[in-house]
């Protein structure tokens, strides 16, 4: 069995002090990561708080990029090496913001990829039905492509625990999240992509997000959904109230 899995991406939102309050307000609300597990993705400049808070909370870190690089000569990027050292659980890879802004590929989506499973931390790949210009006249073939890349040339017991997020472009930030039929859809072709290129046992271990517009109306239909996993809420996880009722609903 998956555990249900939901991630708060905080984007580049929030203040010190309102993360703090944040974390105040979320205290002894979150239930057991056996339950649910529940992570918040931050902006470097918060991650260093968000660790030292979840050691003492079920909440787990995530960051919401890194460079392929340990360290280097390269100003301004963040190194997979200090996030592992601070005690960052999960990096978010390739979300659709980081492809339109920053030029974000799957090929520096896979060397990332490596960079942090080799720095002991997970992945959160996103990908959505914009990213292959090779469409086919399946309307749902597009996953192939940014799955099979980002997962070139990692092994299936490192596959099996990497998370993947469908996120539409169209659906982030809008207010309309995609049908609970398209999400089944996409995260059902997600699974398959991931048994035709490893097998059923790793894509049966894989957890499958979705992600755009997700509240605390809509999470529980979503939830119920076969190969949705957990959900990646990004306005909704600015306001601790609703992100608690997201984990709580999602149980
Ligand atoms: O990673 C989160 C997504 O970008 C969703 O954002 O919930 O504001 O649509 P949203």
């Amino acid at each position: 069995m998956r555990t249900p899995f939901i991630v708060g991406n905080w984007k580049m939102n929030l203040t010190l002090e309102e993360v703090d309050s944040f974390l105040d307000q979320i205290t002894n609300k979150l239930p057991d990561s056996n339950q649910v597990e529940c992570a918040i993705a931050a902006s470097p400049i918060f991650l260093e708080t968000l660790t030292k808070y979840c050691k003492n909370s079920p909440l787990k870190s995530s960051a919401e990029n890194c460079f392929y690089k340990d360290k280097g000569a390269y100003t301004g990027e963040v190194s997979p090496y200090a996030l592992s050292e601070m005690g960052v659980n999960y990096v978010m890879l390739g979300h659709s913001e980081r492809r339109k802004y920053f030029n974000e590929t799957n090929k520096t989506v896979n060397k990332k990829l490596k960079a942090v499973l080799q720095n002991h931390m997970i992945p959160i790949i996103c990908c959505d039905e914009t990213m292959t210009k090779q469409k086919t006249d399946d309307h749902m073939d597009w996953v192939v492509n940014p799955v099979a890349e980002s997962l070139n040339g990692v092994s299936s017991k490192d596959a099996q625990n990497v998370v993947i997020g469908y996120e539409p472009s169209w659906a982030i930030g809008t207010g309309k999240s995609a049908s609970v039929s398209e999400t089944q859809e996409a995260c059902c072709l997600i699974r398959k992509t991931i048994a035709e290129l490893y097998d059923e046992k790793v894509a049966s271990k894989v957890r499958i997000l979705y992600g755009g517009s997700v509240n605390d109306k809509n999470v529980q239909e979503l939830m119920q959904q076969k190969d949705v996993d957990g959900v990646l809420a990004g306005t909704a996880s600015l306001k601790p109230k609703e992100f608690l009722k997201i984990v709580n609903y999602s149980k």
